[in-house]
């Protein structure tokens, strides 16, 4: 089900800026109109202004015209499943229900299976806004 996406995450990788880090990371995401979209990381010098996969992958579909996620992967070349930082995790939650799935994944295949509301308990959403004076 979620195979498909990890291909796409796992080939957009091989596109990442990551001379800093040595890290490379792809992400994909699968919109409600079934379009994916994919990210990687891309470093610089001035490390602050690095961005990650995910926020890539957001922001093709964002500018596409989509804003509903229903799905993610994210493949990274660290021994374990690679967890979305803390920051993408919001990014995330911006346009993704917390039921939908997110996969974390290796290079050498394992996989490791979190929602949207497992990776960002208690998130800050736009009903606190609502409720604000
Ligand atoms: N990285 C991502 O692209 N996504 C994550 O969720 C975790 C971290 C990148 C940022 C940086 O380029 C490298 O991994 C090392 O932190």
């Amino acid at each position: 089900m979620s195979d498909d996406l990890i291909e796409a995450a796992s080939a957009v990788r091989q596109n990442a800026h990551a001379p800093y880090s040595n890290y490379l990371v792809g992400a994909a995401v699968r919109t409600q109109s079934g379009d994916i979209f994919v990210g990687c990381n891309v470093e610089n010098v001035a490390y602050p202004e690095g961005t990650c996969a995910e926020a890539g992958a957001i922001a093709a579909m964002c500018a596409a015209g989509q804003r509903v996620i229903t799905e993610v992967a994210v493949i990274g070349s660290s021994d374990t499943p690679v967890p979305p930082c803390g920051g993408c995790r919001q990014k995330l939650a911006e346009f993704a229900s917390g039921d939908v799935r997110v996969t974390m994944a290796t290079l050498d295949g394992q996989t490791h299976v979190q929602t949207v509301a497992d990776l960002l308990p208690g998130a800050f959403g736009r009903d606190h806004l609502d409720s604000g004076t």
